[in-house]
């Protein structure tokens, strides 16, 4: 099949690069030429693990191909997907579709056989009918099929999300496009992906429903993670035996500093005001915002209060910045606020990350970035761990306590990723999110 992948984004370069390795046809297209010329010389412009190797082997193979040209890969495709990013508007928390809408209008006027177009950005309910009614209004001859087919993959894992998904939605009523998506997902269905066919709405609406449920479910961790530091519980065996009943599963229910990423904290924005548009309001979800956006900074707090309450003209040593490991994405990361909170209460933050972009965030101008875990314990009254790199599983705890103020040794773990009579043996005085017992 011809493919043209409208956003060499995430999203895009991700999708194209495995339905290329699927052996169809790609063409990604995206306008910037600074990105193409990457993508072309075989690096990729994100950081996403085993990427590299997989866009490298199918472009040498000819089957992936990056352009500028959204004509002439529209005019061969059997296939076109939106793939380009639906932004927070700034502001008030709305998708800005601004992107999805002009690139609806490009592909229009070169739609000329029949063919499917796929929104893949997560879009509110009803952005289909608009890209069809925008199709229709440049090009009234264009025979095609509008299609939502949303997207569940993670950053960090993002390749064997798309190839083993839990589950494939395709939002269309129209046959013709049913079985060319079953076409171009047939790999995923030799192996046994579940696909679901639903109506446009409904598909698009599946999307933020995931996105804001699990963010709902990190939420509740993240208090009941409050409540066991309350009650003298533990919240990894309150959370372990929670996993054990099927009916509630035991993943996403790590508790940490809050959720973020270029994901959930958007899609729950934009999810609750959709929804109160629609008279409709989502409570549970506004909630879990609103939690969400306090808990940041209840982690400071945190940080503080085992400083014994003072941290200021203190060093405290940052380990993680990114919103997860494995990616170097800033966006929405809880270390920004929880930075902005001790630089506040005075503190002086040294920080290290093994992928963050450093210039990505004006906070991030006002700390000092270490070229390892050691420099950013140096002198510290406390370090904690925003971000639970793998790496830091393997720190020579010795080396790192020695680094720090010997008057205080604290170590806060954000993640829960360490054992505590580890630390404690090290000489460390432990703090992890929930373990009150
Ligand atoms: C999320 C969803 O997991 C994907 O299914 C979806 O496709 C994607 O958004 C999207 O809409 O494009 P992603 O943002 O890459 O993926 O990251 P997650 O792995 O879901 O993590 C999101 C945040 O939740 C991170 O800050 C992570 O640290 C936090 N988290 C996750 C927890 O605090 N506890 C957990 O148990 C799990």
């Amino acid at each position: 099949m011809h493919i043209a992948m409208i956003g060499a984004g995430y999203v895009g370069l991700v999708s194209a690069t495995c339905f290329a390795d699927f052996g169809h046809d790609v063409v990604c297209v995206d306008k910037d030429p600074n990105r193409l010329n990457t993508l072309r010389g075989g690096k990729i412009p994100i950081y996403e693990p085993g990427l590299e190797e997989l866009v490298k082997s199918n472009a040498e193979a000819g089957r992936l191909h990056f352009s500028d040209d959204v004509g002439s890969a529209t005019g061969r495709a059997d296939i076109v997907f939106l793939a380009v990013g639906t932004p927070s508007r700034h502001g008030d928390g709305y998708a800005d579709l601004t992107f999805v809408y002009e690139a609806a209008r490009e592909i229009a006027p070169h739609l000329s056989d029949f063919t499917v177009v796929v929104t893949k950005s997560t879009v509110p309910v009803g952005t289909g009918d608009e890209v069809e009614r925008i199709i229709r209004d440049v090009n009234p001859a264009a025979q095609c099929a509008v299609v939502s087919n949303p997207e569940f993959l993670r950053e960090g894992s993002a390749i064997e999300d798309f190839k083993k998904p839990d589950r494939i939605i395709i939002g269309t009523d129209d046959q013709r496009a049913q079985s060319i998506m079953e076409e171009v997902y047939g790999p995923l269905c030799a192996n046994e992906a579940p696909i679901l066919f639903t109506g446009r709405r409904t598909a698009e609406l599946t999307k933020y429903a995931s996105n804001a449920f699990l963010a709902m479910k990190i939420t509740f961790i993240n208090e009941m993670a409050d409540l066991c530091e309350r009650v003298g519980a533990d919240v990894l065996s309150v959370a372990r035996g929670m996993g054990m009943d099927a009916r509630i599963g035991d993943r996403f229910l790590q508790a940490g500093p809050g959720y973020g990423g270029s994901c959930f904290p958007k899609d729950s924005t934009a999810l609750t005001n959709m929804a109160q548009d629609s008279d409709s309001p989502l409570r549970l979800v506004e909630t879990t915002v609103a939690i969400n956006d306090q808990r940041r900074r209840a982690m400071a707090r945190k940080v503080i209060r085992a400083c014994g309450g003072r941290v200021r003209g203190r060093r405290i040593g940052i380990l993680g910045l990114t919103f997860k490991p494995d990616t170097d994405d800033m966006r929405e990361a809880p270390s920004i606020p929880i930075i902005r909170t001790l630089l506040d209460a005075g503190a002086i933050i040294r920080a290290y990350d093994p992928a963050a972009v450093a210039g990505a965030n004006n906070t991030l101008r006002e700390i000092e970035i270490c070229p390892d875990p050691y420099a950013a314990a140096e002198g510290a009254a406390a370090l904690a761990v925003i971000t639970d790199w793998d790496e830091f599983s393997s720190l020579d705890l010795d080396r790192l306590r020695r680094q720090m103020d010997p008057a205080s040794t604290v170590l806060v773990d954000l993640r829960n990723m360490f054992d505590p009579a580890r630390i404690t043996g090290a000489g460390f005085v432990y703090e992890a999110v929930g373990r009150g017992d």
